[in-house]
């Protein structure tokens, strides 16, 4: 863990792997095989990710997957058993890059005797931020999570939500070139959500990464422009939620094709049971519909209608933890 950015990470002792580079320009975050276990638990199995500056990334899958477990490592706070990882071209840990990092954990609790903005003030000292910054930095930030009105309130009285819009706030106390946000909307109503939404745009908006883990799909899929879905500590696939989501089935509304016709299109796909007019088939390539419709014209199909079966992201979260663990 003590390379330097920039130099070559040791290939792991009778791997073949080639060495690859610790940091490129432009990356936020990187990992190579990065594992924790606990005792015989295998938390995270080797994790590979790459998030650009300015991204949005998307950390999904179920409880216990070992998305925490994933942000305690990029953060120091745990260590990893095996492989490496950088965050702001520093290697993991690296208390000069942590400082750069904006973070909101899953569970916390701030001192319920402080004011909503004696914590921030508190953190903003932990954050070694100048004095003469400060009070702007506090404003700021009470204003972005709407908690302006009860900057004054102790945290005590606080409900759940007005919690984790003050530890939001914290995280965008830096400022921060990297924040960090675990399940930031476990606690929130949907005017919360919406505000969380609106806080990772302007953030990106501005150049910042923002790394967010979750188990709800519908986030995920409004505001992270690549998602990887993790399964039991393994990433089961990766990618835009486009690449993800992409129609693997279609339905044609076709007529004049001869068995022979219909049986040859089994190529592009799995034919289910054809029936007078419609033929829907299953497991395409992705973008290979424009070659199906061509080739069932040129077999001699007149085509009336291309439907493809768009799925939804829960059902395609389903689909891949299915297909991960089969
Ligand atoms: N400190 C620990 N000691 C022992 N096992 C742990 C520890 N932290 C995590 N684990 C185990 O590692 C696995 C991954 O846990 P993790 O908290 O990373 O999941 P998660 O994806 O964040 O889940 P959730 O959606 O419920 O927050 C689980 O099996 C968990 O029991
Ligand atoms: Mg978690």
């Amino acid at each position: 863990m003590s390379d330097a950015p920039g130099a070559p990470v040791a290939p792991q002792a009778g791997s073949r792997t080639p060495p690859v580079p610790a940091q490129r320009d432009g990356v936020a975050i990187r990992t190579v095989r990065l594992e924790k276990r606990y005792g015989r638990t295998v938390a995270l199995a080797g994790l590979d990710v790459e998030v650009g500056r300015g991204e949005a990334f998307g950390f999904l899958g179920p409880n216990g997957a070992g998305k925490t477990t994933a942000v305690k490592l990029l953060l120091g706070l745990a260590y990893a058993t095996s492989g490496e990882g950088w965050v702001l071209g520093a290697p993991l840990g690296d208390l000069d890059a942590r400082r750069r990092v904006g973070y909101l954990p899953e569970l916390f609790r701030y001192q319920p005797w402080l004011t909503a903005r004696e914590v921030l003030e508190l953190h903003c000292r932990l954050a070694r931020l100048d004095g003469g910054r400060r009070p702007d930095a506090i404003a700021t930030a009470l204003r972005t999570v709407g908690l302006a009105d009860r900057a004054d309130d102790r945290v005590g009285g606080f409900s759940k939500g007005m919690q984790q819009r003050l530890g939001l706030g914290v995280a965008l106390l830096g400022p921060p070139e990297l924040v960090i946000l675990d399940e930031p909307t476990s606690a929130l109503d949907p005017i919360g959500r919406q505000d969380v939404r609106r806080i990772i745009h302007e953030l990106t908006a501005q150049g910042v990464t923002v790394f967010l883990n979750s188990h709800l799909l519908t986030e995920v899929e409004r505001v992270c422009d690549r998602v990887a879905v993790l399964d039991r500590g393994r990433v089961v696939a990766t990618g835009t939620l486009a690449e993800l989501l992409a129609a693997r089935t279609v339905s044609l509304r076709v007529r004049g094709l001869s068995a022979d016709a219909i049986a040859s299109l089994g190529r592009f796909g799995r034919i289910a049971a054809p029936e007078d007019g419609r033929l829907t088939i299953d497991g395409l390539a992705p973008d290979s519909i424009p070659d199906l419709v061509a080739e069932a014209v040129r077999l001699g199909g007149r085509v009336y209608a291309v439907e493809p079966q768009q799925r939804t992201l829960e059902d395609r979260f389903l689909e891949l933890l299915e297909s991960g663990r089969a």
